[in-house]
């Protein structure tokens, strides 16, 4: 039996981040195929543009524009503009993050801040920014987090630090903002996206064997959560982390 997508977000708008490729472009295309307004955001300007108009040849409705999110000044742009765009905010989708593999007494003061920036300076940016208009919508952010934020890899401190920091800050936020705005992280395991591109494959052979699922992820996959966490199937649902890992973290290391 072949079931209906629902078409939760008629009438929403979504503003994503780091959405020109991977996790965040798969979920542009899943809210705008659920009705949502999609203003596509990302560094890269040019990629942007082109989910955006992909979207646009679905029959999606989307926006582009540049966005460091590491950028105080970027995020008030971005957010006025999606307000004035359609006049209203309901989903935030804050999914900017890097890890650059060093253990702790490899990593220079450089590497560290710029992770922490890219990955948790820019969550408060974003938020502290595009509050007032999620207020006045009643609407719900989502934070791409990582399983790294629960299960210890090598060489991935600073990552790990960033991502541990987002599922703390949604569960204060959550409380902060309680009866207006929901705050969840959605924490992806292994997702073949360009950040997989130099993986060897026999890593990537291993770490599917040592997933439930049996595969590794893809971007649809975290896709779906996102949508269910920022729609009003979610309603009661705030302040949580969700595992999205083909069960990855409950399995043993072997
Ligand atoms: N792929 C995985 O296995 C995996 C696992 C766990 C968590 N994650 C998280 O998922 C999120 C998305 O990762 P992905 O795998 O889709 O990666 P990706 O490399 O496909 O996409 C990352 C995007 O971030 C953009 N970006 C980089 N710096 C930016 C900045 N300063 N401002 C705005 N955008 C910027 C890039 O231009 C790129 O489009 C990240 O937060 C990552 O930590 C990914």
């Amino acid at each position: 039996m072949t079931v209906a997508a629902p078409a939760r977000f008629t009438g929403r708008t979504a503003l994503l981040t780091a959405a020109a490729s991977g996790i965040g472009a798969a979920t542009a295309h899943r809210l705008a195929a659920e009705g949502a307004s999609v203003m596509v955001t990302d560094v890269d300007a040019e990629g942007a543009r082109r989910v955006a108009e992909e979207v646009r040849a679905g029959g999606g409705r989307a926006r582009d524009r540049r966005l460091d999110v590491t950028s105080p000044g970027e995020w008030a742009a971005a957010v006025a503009e999606a307000g004035s765009w359609t006049g209203r905010l309901d989903v935030l989708h804050l999914n900017a993050g890097r890890n650059l593999p060093a253990a702790a007494h490899e990593l220079d003061d450089t590497g560290w801040h710029d992770q922490l920036r890219l990955s948790l300076d820019s969550v408060f940016y974003g938020v502290r920014a595009a509050v007032p208009l999620l207020r006045t919508a009643g609407g719900a952010v989502v934070i791409t987090s990582s399983v790294h934020a629960v299960i210890g890899f090598k060489g991935f401190p600073a990552y790990a630090a960033a991502k541990g920091g987002i599922d703390a800050l949604v569960r204060q936020l959550a409380v902060e903002y309680a009866g207006q705005i929901r705050f969840n992280s959605v924490l992806p395991g292994a997702v073949v996206t360009a950040l997989w591109a130099e993986a060897p494959d026999e890593y990537k052979a291993q770490t599917a064997a040592r997933t439930p699922a049996g595969r590794l992820g893809v971007p649809e996959d975290i896709a779906a959560a996102v949508a269910f966490l920022a729609s009003e199937d979610a309603a009661f649902v705030t302040g949580q982390n969700l595992l999205v890992d083909g069960g990855r973290s409950i399995s043993s290391q072997e």
